[in-house]
C-alpha cells in the first residue's frame, strides 16, 4: 500500500486539528508536523522549524520530502512558501504570496473587492495623516480604523469619535501602536450585525464550503475584555442556511475567485470570509488565506469526508468533483488559557487529567510542551476541546465535562461559547 507522507507547517490547534483530521481518515498517511506541539507529538513526528524563516522551512521541506505540504499560520504564505515550493515542483496546499494578499493586506483586500463589487464596508486607504484628515468627513462615527499588514489581532480599532480615528492613525504610522510604522492604513464604516466565519476550500477556479462557524474573540463572557486569538467556536449548519450559503458562494466566493484568476493570481487553499450579517445583508469584514484558528478545531471534527482525499483535489484543480460529507448537528470548541493572556502569562505549569477525559472529544493542543516526558504549558492558549453532538447544548456538555477533568495553575475558560445561538434557541 502507498503511503502518503504529508507535512504540516505550524505549531497550534489549528494544526493540532489538522493532524488529528488526516490521521482518523480512512487513507493511511504519514503525518510529519513542524515544529508542531506537546500534543502533537503524541501521535506525530514533531520536527523543529522556524516558522518566520523561509531558508529553514525551506530546509525542512527538503529534507522531509512530503508528498503533500499544507500550511497552517499566515506567516509562511507572506512570505512566499507556496511559490518556493511550487517551483521545486511540490505539492502544497496554500495561496501564494501575491494571493495571500487577500490577507496580509487590508487595503489590496479593500480594493479588490471594490474592483469584483464584493459587498463590503465602505472604506478608504490613506498613507498619510492628512489623506485620513481629508477622508473624514466621507465617514460617520464609529469608524474602524485597521493597519494594512498582519497584526495577528491587534491592528484593528473602533473609533467612537473621529480624534479617536486621528490618535489611531497616528499611532499606527508612527509605530507606537504595533511596534512597526504602517505606511497604509484603511478607515472603514463602522458595521452592526452578527459575525460568521465562513470558510471555503478553493482549487483556483472552484470552490467548496466548510461547515459555518462562529468564533469567539473576546477574553471574557458576554464577548467583553481584550481581544484574543479566539477562545472558543461552534459549527453549526443553521448559522447559514443553504439559501443564504448559496448566495454567498455567487455574490462572494465565486467573485472571488474569478477576480483573482482574471488578476492572474489564482487562489488555492482556504479562503476564510470573515462576514458581518447587516441590515443591508452580509458584507465581507476582511478575509483570511488559510484555516481559522480555533474555527477548525470545531469544524474538522464535523467533516467525515477524507481530509487528505479533499486537500489533494484542491491542489489538483479538481473540487468540482467533489462532494463533502458532514456529521449532522453541532459542535463546539472550548479553549483553555493561562492566567493572564492575552496579556502576560506565566509557562512551564504541569497539565494534569487529559487521560480522565471522555473518549468522545478531542483535545487539541495549542501552547503545549513536554518536559522530560511531562505535559507543561508554553503558552497563553493551552488547549481546545472539541465535542460533536446531535446538538449544540450536548456538543458543548461533552466538552465542558472534559475541562472540568482537565487541569493546570491558573486555567481560564469561557463558560459561555456559543451564547448567541443557545439564546436564539431558548
Ligand atoms: N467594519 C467593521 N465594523 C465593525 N466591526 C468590525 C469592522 N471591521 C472589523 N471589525 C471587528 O474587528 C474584528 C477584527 O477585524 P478584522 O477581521 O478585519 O481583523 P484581523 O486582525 O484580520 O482579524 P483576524 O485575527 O480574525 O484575522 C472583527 O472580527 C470585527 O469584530
Ligand atoms: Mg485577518
Amino acid at each position: 500500500m502507498i503511503v502518503t507522507k504529508v507535512l504540516v507547517i505550524g505549531g497550534g490547534g489549528r494544526e493540532h486539528a489538522i493532524v488529528w483530521a488526516l490521521q482518523r481518515g480512512r487513507r493511511k498517511c504519514e503525518v510529519v508536523c513542524a515544529p508542531g506541539n506537546g500534543g502533537i507529538a503524541q501521535t506525530a513526528t514533531c520536527v523543529p522549524v522556524n516558522v518566520k524563516d523561509l531558508g529553514d522551512l525551506i530546509r525542512v521541506v527538503a529534507e522531509q520530502q512530503p508528498d503533500l505540504t499544507i500550511i497552517g499560520p499566515e506567516l509562511p504564505l507572506s512570505l512566499g512558501l507556496v511559490d518556493e515550493m511550487q517551483r521545486r515542483g511540490l505539492k502544497v496546499f496554500g495561496p501564494t504570496q501575491a494571493a495571500a494578499q487577500l490577507e496580509t493586506s487590508k487595503g489590496f483586500a479593500k480594493e479588490f473587492m471594490q474592483r469584483w463589487r464584493i459587498p463590503t464596508a465602505h472604506y478608504a486607504v490613506c498613507t498619510s495623516l492628512d489623506e485620513v484628515h481629508a477622508s473624514l468627513p466621507l465617514f460617520h462615527v464609529p469608524m474602524v480604523v485597521k493597519a494594512d499588514g498582519l497584526a495577528a489581532g491587534k491592528g484593528v480599532l473602533i473609533c467612537k469619535t473621529r480624534d479617536e480615528v486621528l490618535a489611531a492613525a497616528e499611532g499606527l504610522f508612527s509605530g507606537k501602536l504595533l511596534g512597526v510604522a504602517e505606511t497604509r492604513i484603511v478607515l472603514e464604516e463602522f458595521l452592526e450585525g452578527e459575525e460568521i466565519s465562513f470558510l471555503v476550500l478553493c482549487d483556483g477556479k472552484h470552490g467548496l464550503p466548510l461547515a459555518p462557524a462562529q468564533d469567539h474573540k473576546r477574553i471574557g463572557e458576554g464577548d467583553t475584555g481584550l481581544n484574543t486569538g479566539g477562545m472558543g467556536a461552534y459549527s453549526l449548519d443553521s448559522l447559514l442556511d443553504s439559501h443564504m450559503t448559496e448566495w454567498l458562494m455567487t455574490h462572494v466566493v465565486q467573485p472571488t475567485l474569478d477576480g483573482m484568476s482574471a488578476e492572474e493570481m489564482p487562489f488555492t487553499g482556504v479562503l476564510y470570509c470573515g462576514l458581518m450579517m447587516t441590515a443591508r445583508g452580509p458584507m465581507v469584514l476582511e478575509y483570511n488565506a488559510r484555516f481559522g484558528d480555533p474555527e477548525t478545531q470545531a469544524i474538522l471534527p464535523r467533516l467525515e469526508t477524507s481530509l487528505l482525499t479533499v486537500l489533494e483535489a484542491a491542489v489538483d484543480g479538481k473540487l468540482d468533483s467533489l462532494e463533502l460529507r458532514w456529521k449532522p448537528g453541532a459542535s463546539a470548541c472550548v479553549v483553555a488559557a493561562s492566567a493572564g493572556y492575552p496579556g502576560e502569562y506565566k509557562t512551564g505549569d504541569a497539565i494534569i487529567g487529559l487521560e480522565e477525559t471522555a473518549k468522545d472529544v478531542a483535545v487539541f493542543h495549542a501552547g503545549t510542551a513536554l518536559k522530560r516526558g511531562k505535559l507543561v504549558t508554553s503558552g497563553g492558549r493551552v488547549l481546545a476541546v472539541s465535542a460533536t453532538g446531535d446538538d449544540l447544548q450536548t456538543a458543548l456538555g461533552k466538552a465542558y465535562a472534559a475541562l472540568e477533568k482537565i487541569h493546570f495553575d491558573g486555567m481560564y475558560f469561557r463558560r459561555d461559547i456559543g451564547h448567541r445561538a443557545l439564546s436564539k434557541n431558548s
